[in-house]
């Protein structure tokens, strides 16, 4: 495996390549990530992995400093993995002047759920793909279907940019418990990391009384999503949301639909996202 850290040297060495099928990451890997470049391997002639901490994508008051960088074991876990290329730019190749020329995606699909709270993260994560895409040559993406609207927001831009690019989504990777892998469940402490389970055990609920009673209107939707934000709250945790939505667009769901339910919440000071289609 190649660990490239300069676009010169990702170009040279992508000159002998077709089709790059290419995992965006921002490093801190764990066996989802790992399972994404697995699935990436028959689907290139080269598998590619990016690790980069995009700052365009943090707020002032997010977690940018102290995301964990660990390339070495990043390294080791992706040559383990099947990856053939790693590239791993400093701040000033990705950025080497201010970068004024961002994507802004469509409202509907990008300020609601994470970006109604995260303002601009969308713009920061379209900003930094359409780049590393352009820069990996990609023909094939994969990105993590826990980051849901992630995925989408991602799909529908390359699709409106008219990009050669095959966007594929991978499923979540569970602990045994039933948590989302994620590079930030290494925030929390042992006792949180115990409780942490109750965030896809309440999605679970959810979705299942969905797939029990099919003939739930709005009002018993938004009754099952401020029962499950209750629920959680209870157990101590800060919610954003518990959102019924449907699949295709997350707009808001209805009988019949096929759905997805989504939460974010936070246990102490970490914050966590999944979802669970139904
Ligand atoms: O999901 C992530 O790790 C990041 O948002 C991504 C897609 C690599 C862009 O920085």
């Amino acid at each position: 495996m190649k660990l490239v850290h300069t676009l010169s040297d990702l170009r040279d060495h992508l000159s002998a390549y077709r089709h790059p099928a290419v995992v965006p990451t921002m490093g801190n890997l764990h066996a989802g990530h790992l399972a994404l470049v697995r699935q990436a391997k028959p689907l290139g002639d080269i598998t590619v992995s990016t690790i980069f901490v995009n700052r365009l994508q943090f707020a002032p008051h997010e977690d940018f400093d102290t995301y964990p960088r660990t390339l070495d074991a990043d390294c080791q876990q992706l040559e383990a993995a099947g990856c053939d290329l790693v590239f791993a730019p400093k701040e000033a190749e990705m950025y080497p002047q201010p970068q004024t020329f961002k994507v802004h995606p469509p409202t509907e699909l990008a300020d609601i759920l994470e970006g109604h709270f995260r303002p601009g993260f969308f713009i920061g994560v379209c900003t930094v793909v359409l780049k590393l895409l352009s820069c990996t040559q990609a023909r094939t993406a994969l990105f993590g279907k826990k980051d849901y609207q992630q995925l989408m927001v991602i799909r529908n831009m390359v699709k409106q940019f008219a990009m050669p690019v095959n966007i594929v989504g991978g499923e979540t990777q569970r602990s045994e418990d039933g948590l989302a892998l994620s590079s930030r469940n290494g925030y929390l402490s042992a006792a949180e990391r115990q409780q942490a389970v109750q965030l896809s055990a309440t999605l679970k609920t959810v979705a299942e009384a969905l797939r029990t009673n099919t003939v739930l209107d709005a009002a018993g939707i938004s009754r099952l999503e401020s029962q499950a934000m209750q629920s959680l709250s209870n157990l101590g945790w800060r919610p954003d949301y518990v959102a019924v939505r449907r699949q295709a667009d997350l707009q808001p769901a209805q009988a019949g639909d096929a759905m997805v339910v989504l939460a974010a919440a936070r246990l102490g000071a970490t914050r966590l996202i999944d979802n669970l289609e139904v």
